[in-house]
Order: C-alpha cells, then sequence, then structure tokens
C-alpha cells in the first residue's frame, strides 16, 4: 500500500475552520479595520492569558519579535547576545537587525537544545542578553539559564517561535524570561494566514516599549517618541489567530499523542534515534526531529515513498555563509557539527492519521537499513 504525507497539511485546518475564518474575514472588511482594531486586542488579550504573562504585544513577524524584545531590553550596536548555533537563522538575524554581535552556544547531544552549561563561557564585558531558543516545541532547560543571568545581570528573552503552548516545569514558555518572541507563521503550531509574531511579557516597560517601536515610536496620536518601525500584527491576521486559539490545546495534544506513537513504533527500529524530551516538560511537538546516519540517501527514500521531510537546520549557524564575518570556523562547536549532518525532521501536524505515523516508520525503518546495507556492501 502506498500512502503520501505531506510535512505538513495547512489544508486540513483551513477546512476545519472554514465558517469561522470567513465570518472573520467578513466582520474585519465591513468595518474596514486593517490595523491595531479590536480584533488586535482580543487576541492580545486572550494570548497574554494563555502564555500566563499580563502582557502581549501582536507583531508583524517571529524575526521582528526577537529584535523588538531585544530592543525593549536595551539592546543596540556594539553589544553582544548569546544565541543557540543549532537554530534558525531568524534567532540570529534579529541580534545583528538590532546592530548587536551573536555570539553562539553549542547544543546538548540528546535534545539539541542549547547546553545551559556553556553559556557562561561565551560572556564577556559587552553581553546584555540570552535568546534561549525552545527547539522543535521543546523548552531549553531554562532554570540554570535564568540563574545565570540572573547572576550576570544579563536579560533572557525566550524565542518561543516553535513552542506555543509548552510548559517548562508546569510554566508557560513566554512567561519564563523577561519577555517572549513567538512565531505565526502558517507552518507554526499556531499559525496565521501568512506572517505575524507576538511579544509576551509581564514587565510594563518592556510591553511599553515594544508597542511604541512596533508602531513608528508613535505615542500619542501624531507624535514620535522614537524612531520605530512598521510592524503591526495585520487586525485581520489578529481575528484569524483569535479564532483558531481556542483549538491550540487540542491541536498540540494531537501533536503529543502522534509523537509518542512515533516514539512507540521508533524504539523498536536499530539506527533511529528520537532526540530526547526531558522528563520536567511538556513539549508542544512542533517537529518531531530524529538523528539517522546517512541522512541524504535516507531522506531520497522516504521521498520516493511519498514521504516529505525536513532538516532543521542542515547547517549550523556558525558556518552559514552569512555569519562568515564572525570568523568562526569548523571544529569551534563539535556537537552541533556532529548532529547536523543526522538531523531528519519527519511528518508532524495535527490531523497526521495513525496510518499515516505506520507508514512513515514502516518506510523510515526499511530506508535505514537499506542504506546501512548499502554502506556495507
Ligand atoms: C526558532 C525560530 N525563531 C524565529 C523564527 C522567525 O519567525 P518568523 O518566520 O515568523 O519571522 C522562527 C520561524 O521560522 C523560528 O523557528
Amino acid at each position: 500500500m502506498s500512502i503520501t504525507v505531506p510535512f505538513v497539511d495547512l489544508r486540513a485546518q483551513a477546512r476545519e475552520l472554514h465558517d469561522e475564518l470567513l465570518e472573520v474575514f467578513e466582520s474585519v472588511t465591513s468595518r474596514a479595520a486593517y490595523t491595531l482594531g479590536p480584533e488586535g486586542a482580543a487576541f492580545e488579550a486572550a494570548f497574554a492569558e494563555y502564555c500566563g504573562v499580563r502582557f502581549c504585544a501582536g507583531v508583524s513577524s517571529g524575526t521582528d519579535a526577537v529584535r523588538l524584545a531585544l530592543q525593549a531590553a536595551g539592546v543596540g550596536p556594539g553589544d553582544e547576545v548569546v544565541v543557540p548555533v543549532n537554530t534558525f537563522i531568524a534567532t540570529a538575524e534579529a541580534v545583528s537587525h538590532c546592530g548587536a554581535t551573536p555570539v553562539f552556544v553549542d547544543c546538548l547531544p540528546d535534545t539539541a537544545n542549547v547546553d545551559p552549561g556553556r553559556i557562561e563561557a561565551a560572556l564577556t564585558a559587552r553581553t546584555k542578553a540570552v535568546v534561549p531558543v525552545h527547539l522543535y516545541g521543546q523548552p531549553a532547560d531554562m532554570d540554570p539559564i535564568l540563574a545565570l543571568a540572573a547572576r550576570r545581570g544579563l536579560a533572557v528573552v525566550e524565542d518561543a517561535c516553535q513552542a506555543h503552548g509548552a510548559l517548562y516545569k508546569g510554566r508557560p514558555c513566554g512567561s519564563l524570561g523577561v519577555s517572549a518572541a513567538f512565531s505565526f507563521y502558517p507552518g507554526k503550531n499556531l499559525g496565521a494566514l501568512g506572517d505575524g509574531g507576538a511579544v509576551t511579557t509581564s514587565s510594563p516597560e518592556a510591553f511599553q516599549a515594544v508597542t511604541l517601536l512596533r508602531n513608528h515610536g508613535e505615542h500619542p496620536k501624531s507624535v514620535h517618541a522614537a524612531v520605530g518601525y512598521c510592524n503591526r500584527l495585520h487586525n485581520l491576521q489578529a481575528g484569524f489567530l483569535a479564532a483558531k486559539l481556542p483549538y491550540l490545546p487540542a491541536w498540540n495534544e494531537a501533536r503529543r499523542r502522534a509523537a509518542a506513537r512515533c516514539d512507540e513504533l521508533l524504539a523498536g527500529v536499530p539506527g533511529v534515534t528520537p532526540i530526547a524530551v526531558r522528563g520536567d516538560v511538556v513539549p508542544a511537538r512542533h517537529l518531531y526531529v530524529v538523528l539517522v546516519d546517512d541522512r541524504d540517501a535516507v531522506r531520497e527514500k522516504l521521498q520516493a515513498a511519498g514521504i516529505q521531510s525536513g532538516i532543521h537546520y542542515p547547517t549550523p549557524l556558525h558556518l552559514t555563509p552569512a555569519y562568515a564575518s564572525l570568523g568562526y570556523g569548523p571544529g569551534d562547536f563539535p556537537v552541533a557539527e556532529a548532529i547536523a549532518p543526522r538531523l531528519l525532521s519527519l511528518p508532524m501536524f495535527p490531523e497526521i492519521s495513525g496510518a499515516q505515523i505506520d507508514y512513515v516508520v514502516e518506510q523510515l525503518a526499511a530506508a535505514v537499513e537499506w542504506t546501512a546495507r548499502a554502506v556495507g556492501e
């Protein structure tokens, strides 16, 4: 039997919520309320409550959310900001957009998340902030990071772009640092119908700074108190996000069920190591990532069997051409360099069926066995 399995299926959600999304469209367009309207305010209040914080500011993307949160924490030209080397480039770009320099830190071999034990060695007199990333939807180990930051007077800005609804020791991602950045890119656990993002915080000062900067530094009307940006969350997108938010807990549960089925089936498959999940977190399971040898050959086999996969991320940031000027080289981050060629992201979305998961695991096992034999011959 041959089944096709997409990496994500965004059409399923759009079908499920068709009428509600259409209602939002009709309501917003009937009032032509496109920027900073009531939908925006309502979504911000609901998302702040969901994350267990006092404030949420809707912004234009996750990348802008990281940058605005850092700027609100006072990061600017000449500063250094600690960033995991195994993350999406946007985490580091946001630092660069502040005029600051990203300083990379290696990851843990089992979770692929930032190694808290290596952060202190990366600090200098110029370090202003640390940006832990809740990678693949799994919270970074925040307690040692928060303790170090408190000792050294650093701001901790969470990159929660992959972790809507994840919990660290019972506390929601988005509420752990001075502020946090979320992305509502369509493929995220909570996705808009286009780009969007948010900064969550319980700090009135951070909230004020972000709301000022996202809208041309304007406060009050027609007075520009700061040189800001056009970084608003579209009101239409906020309406869509508010309509989707009540479904997020069930979608995350469905992701965790799918991941548990993968874990169970893969336990009997030699040569496939799922990325570990800590016992003290509830992950959002944004991505389901495994480590395999001969990853590219395995991926081709999966593709031929109708299964899409991804790589998060193929090149550790210190080796990416965009950051060549920082002067890092091969060997600087051995853990990230060792796992990068072995990382493979399997299909993961709330609507994935049991039959699709069984097929992915069966084909993955066959592909790994085939490539191991081909290498041995
Ligand atoms: C870890 C991480 N940080 C930042 C971003 C940037 O978000 P956006 O694409 O909304 O700018 C993403 C999204 O791809 C991400 O996965």
